[in-house]
């Protein structure tokens, strides 16, 4: 009987090893284990045996028991690694994209202002945001106290002050890079100077802090044409062929004439009205500001340390988020800076 039991036992652990599924493996259980099966039947034949073997015999059986659970329960686990890992590939189904996402709509449009003036050999300049009153101000020819000043509701810095310089201020506007680039290198000139600016300003078309770029041309014989060539360039370029710009006549103490630019309007073409005789809400005139723009005034040349007899130059400031909301009809700058995705998707 002892060499049936290790006949038995054998048998069952090689068809185990050889389960090919877990429902395969349960007959095999049902075989050896369950209660007709082959190892209940050797237990009733351990009463017909001589007492004194009664109780080896019992022990093997109960060892082949366990030997063959523990054979059962290791295949088992095996199985279902595998069962659960069925594979199935059908390679003609389309793929599933990961999530992809894209600069933000004012680092795209940085990008994108960078590459349309670098085509007019502009170069990218960056100017502090801490800066002094000097390069801000009183160098762009807005001496102190100069009511000129309130139009950029200036953030000072407190404690921060400079015998040479003035006062530390965040900077209000990219104009303060004017004299930086003409304190670095010699005319010709031509800067785009991109930078944040701050202002105590918030609604609907104002932020706190802001972009601007900025373009400063300095050379010999330079001329208005050189300044409306220019925008109407980046208008095209940046707004699309059917679009338009102007200048008007406008006051800045840094410029000399000063002009502001304006362009056609993207819902109404510079019509004013649209298809259905209804006045444009969205500029209610036909166009919409872009910013300021003029020919450098003589001083702020002089401050530079550029002759006026010899050079002249022009000079425009827009705003990054202003431009981008005139591409796009965007209503509110605040838009811009709060990350919604449900906004920034639809870009
Ligand atoms: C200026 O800042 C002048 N430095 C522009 C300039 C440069 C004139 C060179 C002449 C020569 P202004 O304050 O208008 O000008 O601002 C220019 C543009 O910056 C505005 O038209 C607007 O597009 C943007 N801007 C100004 N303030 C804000 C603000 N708080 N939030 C968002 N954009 C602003």
């Amino acid at each position: 009987m002892k060499d049936q039991i290790i006949n038995l036992k054998n048998e069952a652990v090689g068809e185990i090893l050889e389960a090919k599924s877990l429902e395969e493996l349960e007959k095999i259980r049902i075989n050896f284990l369950g209660r007709s099966g082959k190892i209940n039947s050797l237990i009733k034949e351990i009463s017909q045996l001589p007492a004194e073997e009664k109780k080896a015999i019992g022990r093997l059986i109960n060892d082949t028991k366990k030997t063959i659970e523990e054979s059962l329960q290791q295949t088992q686990e095996s199985l279902k690694i595998k069962e659960s890992k069925t594979e199935w590939l059908d390679i003609t189904a389309p793929g599933s994209r990961p999530a992809e996402g894209h600069l933000h709509l004012v680092s795209e449009a940085i990008s994108e202002i960078t590459a349309i003036f670098s085509q007019l050999g502009f170069h990218r300049a960056r100017y502090p945001e801490v800066e002094w009153d000097w390069y801000a101000f009183e160098g762009l020819n807005m001496a102190e106290n100069h009511p000129a000043r309130d139009e950029w509701e200036t953030f000072f810095i407190e404690n921060l002050e400079n015998e040479k310089y003035g006062k530390g201020i965040l900077t209000p506007h990219t104009s303060s890079g004017q004299l930086r680039e003409m304190e670095k290198y010699a005319p010709p000139l031509r800067m785009l100077n991109i930078a944040k600016c701050y202002r105590r300003q918030s609604d609907m078309s104002h932020a706190p802090m802001f972009y601007q770029f900025e373009g400063l041309v300095v050379d010999k014989d330079i001329n208005i044409s050189h300044l409306k060539g220019t925008i109407d360039y980046f208008t095209k370029q940046y707004f699309g062929p059917d679009r338009k710009s102007r200048i008007r006549p406008f006051h800045f103490q840094f410029t000399e004439p000063s002009f502001e630019v304006d362009v056609t309007c993207l819902i109404c073409h510079g019509k004013a009205r649209l298809p259905n005789g209804q006045v444009c809400r969205t500029c209610k005139e036909g166009w919409m500001e872009l910013g300021g723009s003029g020919m450098v005034h003589p001083t702020v040349l002089k401050n530079g340390g550029i002759d006026p007899e010899k050079y002249s130059g022009f000079a425009f400031g827009w705003g990054v988020e202003r431009v981008l909301m005139m591409k796009y009809g965007i209503n509110d700058i605040r838009l811009l800076f709060e990350g919604d995705l449900r906004f920034l998707r639809q870009f």
